[in-house]
């Protein structure tokens, strides 16, 4: 069994604890959090022990690995003594807002990045990873455009948005790691607009709620993403690859797949699955069991801390691209 400390007892400290916990090769050994009383709120239920000091868990020579689920600015400084101590990491995205500290953490990694993995969870959808696949077996011939699609139902508090790093980096992240992935090859050329449809407060902290973002990859494949932090029907998660042999989309998932027909309307259907913990629930799922088949066949990590530099460096530069309104190069 692999016993594992869950650093950090906040929402996705719950989903992870819960993974892990259900996990046949693994154990909850123990849960983190200076909030004492989140961290007793995981043990109860999942089992280990609760510590309020991350270090103590970190250099407990029973633990043989670490998730780390804390807020963003602590991340590098826990990855890098939980690496130096010998554990196994998995740190949540991003890897933190400065690339110049993200782009450090990985060079003192050093050859002990091989055993830290980056939590970009949407790799894992069920629906993804089989675009992923199908586009490796050939089935859209020679790809020519990525879309992705990505909408939360609602804005973040604004105390949450202040300390966020701004859509780019704190949401899209996800969408640009996706679009690295499933392209296979990285950008060369990004051009972004951002607007603030709804909420004007943004202004104030250099951001916005509805972006848009276009990249090319050096062999011409282009990629277009749409972010909107309010999208009234729910969280909207979709992505279309178009090729020459044909194209492959997935669509949004529900509680049911009923639809009602009556004399007003035909195909109406329940509303879409709410937020993340609901949509990727089977991704944070898969997402620990591949960290966990890593440590215990001693693979490399299927995302590392190069793919969550590389991500931030996508995010900064639309960023820029949407502040300038110019088209930035990244060859
Ligand atoms: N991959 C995803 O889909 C996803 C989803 C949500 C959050 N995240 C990331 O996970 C991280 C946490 O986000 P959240 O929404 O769970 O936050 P949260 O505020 O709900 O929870 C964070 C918890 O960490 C605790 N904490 C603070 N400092 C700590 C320390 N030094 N050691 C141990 N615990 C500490 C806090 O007391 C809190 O309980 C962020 O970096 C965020 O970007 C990723």
């Amino acid at each position: 069994m692999i016993r594992i400390a869950m650093l950090g007892a906040g929402r996705i400290g719950q989903v992870h604890a819960a993974n892990i916990a259900q996990h046949k090769e693994a154990t909850l050994a123990a849960v983190v959090d200076p909030l004492i009383e989140n961290a007793q709120a995981l043990t109860t239920a999942y089992g280990g022990i609760a510590l309020a000091d991350p270090l103590e868990a970190i250099s407990h020579p029973d633990i043989d690995a670490v998730v780390i689920g804390t807020p963003t600015h602590t991340h590098v400084e826990l990855m890098l003594a939980a690496a130096k101590a010998g554990k196994a990491v998995l740190c949540e995205k991003p890897v933190d807002l400065d690339i110049a500290k993200a782009y450090a953490a990985e060079n003192a990694l050093g050859e002990r990045a091989r055993r830290v993995m980056l939590g970009f969870n949407r790799r894992f959808d069920p629906s993804f990873s089989e675009i992923h696949r199908r586009i490796a077996e050939g089935d859209i011939g020679d790809f020519h455009q990525l879309i992705i699609t990505s909408r939360d139902p609602g804005l973040a508090p604004m105390n949450y948005l202040k300390h966020s790093g701004g859509i780019f980096r704190d949401m899209m992240i996800h969408d640009l790691d996706l679009a690295r992935w499933i392209l296979g090859e990285e950008p060369v050329e990004i051009s972004a607009c951002g607007s603030r449809m709804f909420e004007p407060a943004l202004e104030a902290m250099g951001d916005y709620d509805t972006v848009m973002v276009q990249m090319r990859t050096a062999s011409g494949k282009q990629c277009q993403i749409n972010c909107s932090r309010q999208a009234v029907y729910g969280y909207d998660q979709r992505m279309e690859v178009f090729g020459s042999g044909g194209m492959i989309l997935n669509d949004n998932l529900r509680e049911t797949t009923t639809r009602r027909f009556s004399a007003q309307e035909t195909e109406v259907r329940g509303p879409l699955l709410n937020f993340f913990m609901q949509r990727y629930t089977e991704a944070y799922r898969l997402e620990i069991d591949a960290f966990i088949t890593a440590i215990k066949h001693d693979k490399p990590m299927p995302v590392t801390v190069k793919d969550g530099c590389q991500a931030l460096k996508l995010a900064d530069a639309a960023q820029l691209a949407a502040d300038t309104h110019a088209v930035v190069s990244l060859a």
